[in-house]
């Protein structure tokens, strides 16, 4: 694709939707930054604190861009188009990136373009081969979301499951933080899990219908479990840290794959991708390898800097946006969902 190009594609892409601000650059489909300033203050309050949030993005916005250019070696002079992530997400951190890039697009008097957060998740496939060929399932696994989408091509996605109340990243920072630890806990409960029995202790696999998720149950039979445990023996949860992480890890990622699996019968597709924060799950990235080799399928996953949030893969969105001269109005605005 990138040798047919007439002109060079130069794309300057901001994501600000949740807590950490980032800012890629992109010439001709190849990445040449990807900064992120991950933002810590969250972690004294257990979660995102959307007020905080949009105040640290308007700090942390403009030197993560200048970074990211320094590292490119790109002028801004030279930019094609100011791309940025549109939404869903936390809507006071969505408008500081928005407002961010509409600024500097007008500026500079190139196109602006506004990308779907979780579009862009699907899209980081296409920022190292192989790339997945078309038509091709991808598990997409956030903090916010979790679906199953079916893609045809670069923009033809049909959601063909999705979770009907918690999201499986979400599952994880809760059921991380009935343990007492801090957020987010997905990071964590992958470290403890490496040392702890995935068979310590068994929890219910959702039953949902279909190709949809649901982890509000398995959220509620794991505190009543801690609840009872801790009552019997105080200590429990500290003797029990890395069974209980890996347990709770092992009913989560079952329930993945058991959907996915589904997935790939119903459809009979065998190209296979995972994307969102959740997919840096190293349990989970094991998982759908062994799966895909069960069914003989082509997996793709992501590297660990395109899985959790990251401005590159709203800039590989944007390039082929850009082919498509699919550009934002001036006065556009985000959207939270
Ligand atoms: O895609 P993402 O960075 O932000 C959203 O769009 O939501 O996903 C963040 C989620 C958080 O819930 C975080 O705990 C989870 O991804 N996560 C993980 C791991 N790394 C990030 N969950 C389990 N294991 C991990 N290694
Ligand atoms: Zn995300």
């Amino acid at each position: 694709m990138t040798t047919n190009l007439q002109q060079d594609i130069i794309i300057l892409a901001v994501e600000s939707s949740c807590d950490d601000t980032a800012a890629a650059v992109l010439y001709n489909g190849k990445i040449l930054a990807n900064e992120v300033a991950s933002q810590q203050i969250h972690e004294l309050y257990g979660g995102i604190v959307p007020e905080l949030a949009s105040r640290a993005h308007q700090q942390n916005i403009l030197p993560v861009v200048i970074m990211a250019l320094q590292k490119a070696g790109v002028d801004k002079k030279e930019l094609s188009a100011i791309a940025f992530t549109k939404g869903p997400g936390l809507i006071g951190s969505l408008m500081v990136g928005c407002s961010f890039a509409k600024s500097m697009a007008q500026a500079l008097n190139v196109p602006l373009i506004g990308v779907n957060h979780m579009q862009a998740h699907v899209m980081a496939h296409f920022i190292d081969p192989p790339f997945p060929a078309f038509p091709f399932l991808c598990l997409t696994v956030s903090g916010g979301h979790t679906q199953i989408v079916k893609m045809s091509d670069y923009f033809k996605g049909e959601i063909i499951g999705k979770t009907i109340d918690d999201a499986a990243g979400e599952a994880f920072d809760k059921a991380a933080k009935m343990l007492g630890l801090p957020y987010p806990g997905g990071p964590l409960i992958d470290k403890y899990a490496q040392s702890g029995n995935p068979k310590a202790f068994l929890f219910p696999v959702p039953q949902i219908p279909d190709l949809d998720f649901s982890f509000s149950g398995l959220k509620t039979s794991f505190l009543y479990f801690i609840q009872k445990q801790v009552g019997l023996n105080p200590n429990f949860i500290n003797e029990n840290l890395a069974d209980l992480c890996a347990s709770i890890q092992f009913t989560i990622i079952k329930h993945l794959i058991k959907k996915i699996v589904l997935a790939a019968q119903k459809t009979g597709i065998k190209h296979i991708a995972l994307a969102g924060g959740v997919s840096a799950n190293s349990a989970l990235r094991k998982a759908i390898q062994e799966e895909g080799i069960k069914n003989g399928w082509q997996t793709y996953i992501p590297a660990f800097e395109y899985c959790t949030d990251n401005a590159a893969m709203i800039a590989i969105t944007a390039f082929y946006k850009y082919q498509n001269f699919d550009f934002e109005e001036m006065n556009t605005a985000p959207f939270a969902r």
